[in-house]
């Protein structure tokens, strides 16, 4: 049990000693800390229930609360607010706690199984700016969903299927006609064929070929026939396919490692697809497909509906299955293959009409159990000065690579040559660029847009990923500083400052639990940068090293243990590492 929970339990029954019940106490931190570190808000709503003056009723909690020497402080305000504060031996006693075992202030989440769908790297194409808030929030979701005793599996639901692949297999049968895999009668092993194409050539060859399918009737109509090809698994044209795949999924995966982003489920639309009779049974016999133009449609529009609700486009007039249809059958194979609680979809909020049509049509023909709760996690987007999606100098799509790589040249800058030879240069740099870029992409409420500002993220000031790792390594080199001086407890709490961190502290798991309930890590990012900076302050304060007071020094060493140990804990549910030093 957390030790917020236990504070609330506890308040509970001294209000119940007082002769009421409540269900749930509307305990707040005050911001009026002069008056009372907490607010007790119930006398207004117990007044009502048992009518009663909700001034007496406070009086009458009042006295029990007095009764007991974890509170002080105790107060009436207004018509009936308590405020009260946390005695020092208590706040003292809760820290120790903490500092033996960090998870004894994490409340834990009743057992549930979560898929997240937060990859949708297209084969072929590169990991572009698009996918970087997919990952990072994806990941983080997943991190702190395990943290809080969820079972949980992310899934790369790569971008395998539908006409691109079909472009891109043209574009190679154009700049190497005589490949094996386009022979006929060729009937050896595809394994033994050497296929002169590396990821980077893959990355321009599908951007050529999706201008050509632009410009050329023909051509498109070419890459049609072959999407048609590879999709019925022809010999050598989905021998190719699957080369692809593999060459374009090694540099994917480079790319999710550099960011510290894991899937556990390397699954792809393509999976799906053999899943497809069955859905479309499933269907059929619930009478839910209408012929449109020669397409076969759902209809998923209700009553309620405000706004146009188109129908679900399920199979394409040319007979292929649409992006919708993956993801129906998807949930089938989920559901087939899992059986999860939930499933989480961390994606663009401009697809929030797909996923909308997609969890319909999947609740109309009961695709998965009612209980099952589907939920699209829409994310707003990275955007340039201009107030657009943040693009390359020329227009084009950015490449997270080139990404990661304008936020290093900044980070390069900001690295201490005293203490870093060239050699770990790069590397540190790249770790602190990372960190600038996740962090600052955490830090908006995950709906909200933002602008992409590489010298504002790397600073080594203010509210950036970089500040943080600064001063959490500051906290690491002091306690090794401090290696043999005792470490044990927490003695006493001297001033404001450290008092202002141990209610800090407290609040923990109340901001895991809402990041969560939200779906933001925005919560978590703020709360690390406010815990940072209040040590910080605390660190000015004081001389930790040469304090001649050894139970006040070692009462500060343990609190700098603790908010670095909580630090560590957030970073990593965040994917964020911290180097050794920068
Ligand atoms: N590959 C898709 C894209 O780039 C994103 C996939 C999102 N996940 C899903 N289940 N549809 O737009």
């Amino acid at each position: 049990m957390s030790n917020l929970k236990e504070l609330e339990n506890n308040l509970k029954e001294i209000v119940k000693k007082a002769g009421y019940e409540v269900d749930k106490l509307s305990l707040t931190p005050s911001n009026r800390r002069d008056l009372g570190e907490y607010q007790l808000n119930d006398a207004m709503q117990l007044a009502k229930t048992y009518h009663e003056n909700p001034q007496i009723i406070a009086t009458n909690i009042v006295e029990e609360l007095k009764k007991n020497e974890n509170y002080t402080n105790i107060n009436i305000a207004g018509p009936g607010f308590i405020n009260l504060s946390l005695s020092e031996n208590y706040k003292i006693e809760i820290l120790n706690r903490i500092h033996k075992d960090i998870f004894s202030n994490i409340e834990k989440k009743e057992h549930k199984k979560i898929i997240i769908d937060y990859g949708g790297a297209n084969v072929s194409k590169a990991l572009h700016v698009g996918h970087l808030r997919s990952a990072n929030l994806g990941e983080a979701l997943k991190r702190l969903g395990k943290l809080l005793g969820y079972e949980v599996l992310g899934d790369a639901h790569l971008g395998d299927y539908g006409r691109p692949l079909g472009l891109v297999i043209l574009e190679i049968k154009k700049l190497y006609p005589d490949l094996k895999y386009f022979d006929k009668d060729y009937t050896g092993n595809y394994d033994d064929i050497e296929l002169p194409i590396t990821n980077v050539d893959l990355e321009k060859i599908y951007p050529k070929a999706s201008l050509k399918s632009k410009e050329d009737e023909t051509y498109l109509e070419e890459a049609r026939e072959i999407t048609m090809k590879v999709q019925n698994k022809e010999r050598g044209y989905y021998e190719l396919w699957k080369k692809v795949v593999e060459i374009s999924k090694a540099d994917i995966k480079k790319i999710y490692d550099k960011l510290n982003v894991n899937f556990e489920l390397w699954l792809g639309e393509s999976d799906s697809v053999e899943h497809f009779e069955e859905l479309n049974t499933i269907f059929e016999q619930k009478n839910l497909l209408t012929i449109s133009d020669n397409a076969k449609i759902i209809e998923v529009a209700e009553e309620k509906d405000t706004s146009p609700m188109p129908p679900l486009l399920f199979i394409k007039s040319n007979g292929t299955i649409s992006y919708e249809t993956t993801d129906l059958a998807t949930i089938l194979q989920r559901k087939k293959e899992f059986n999860p609680d939930e499933i989480w979809y961390v994606v663009d909020a401009r697809q929030s009409l797909h996923f909308e049509q997609v969890f319909r049509a999947a609740r109309k023909a009961s695709l998965i159990d009612d209980e099952v709760n589907l939920e699209f996690i829409g994310f707003g987007t990275m955007n340039g000065k201009d107030g657009k999606p943040f693009k390359t100098r020329d227009g084009g799509v950015m490449t997270l690579k080139s990404l990661i790589n304008l936020v290093k040249e900044e980070t390069l800058k900001r690295i201490n040559p005293d203490t870093i030879n060239d050699e770990e240069k790069d590397a540190i740099a790249e770790t602190v660029a990372i960190a600038a870029l996740k962090y600052a992409d955490f830090l908006p409420f995950r709906a909200t847009d933002y602008v992409f500002e590489v010298e504002k993220f790397a600073d080594l000031e203010g509210k950036t990923g970089p500040y943080l790792l600064y001063s959490t390594i500051r906290m690491k080199s002091l306690l090794n500083k401090a290696k043999t001086l005792k470490q044990d407890s927490i003695r006493k709490l001297n001033s404001q400052t450290e008092n202002d961190i141990a209610l800090m502290i407290l609040q923990l798991s109340q901001v895991l639990t809402k990041s969560l309930e939200t779906k933001s890590l925005n919560e978590i990012a703020e709360y690390l940068y406010n815990l940072t900076s209040l040590y910080n302050k605390f660190y000015a304060e004081n001389k930790v090293l040469t304090e001649k007071d050894q139970q006040l020094q070692e009462s500060w060493l343990v609190l700098t243990k603790v908010v670095y140990n909580i630090n560590n804990m957030l970073l990593e549910i965040l994917g964020i590492n911290v180097p050794n030093k920068m």
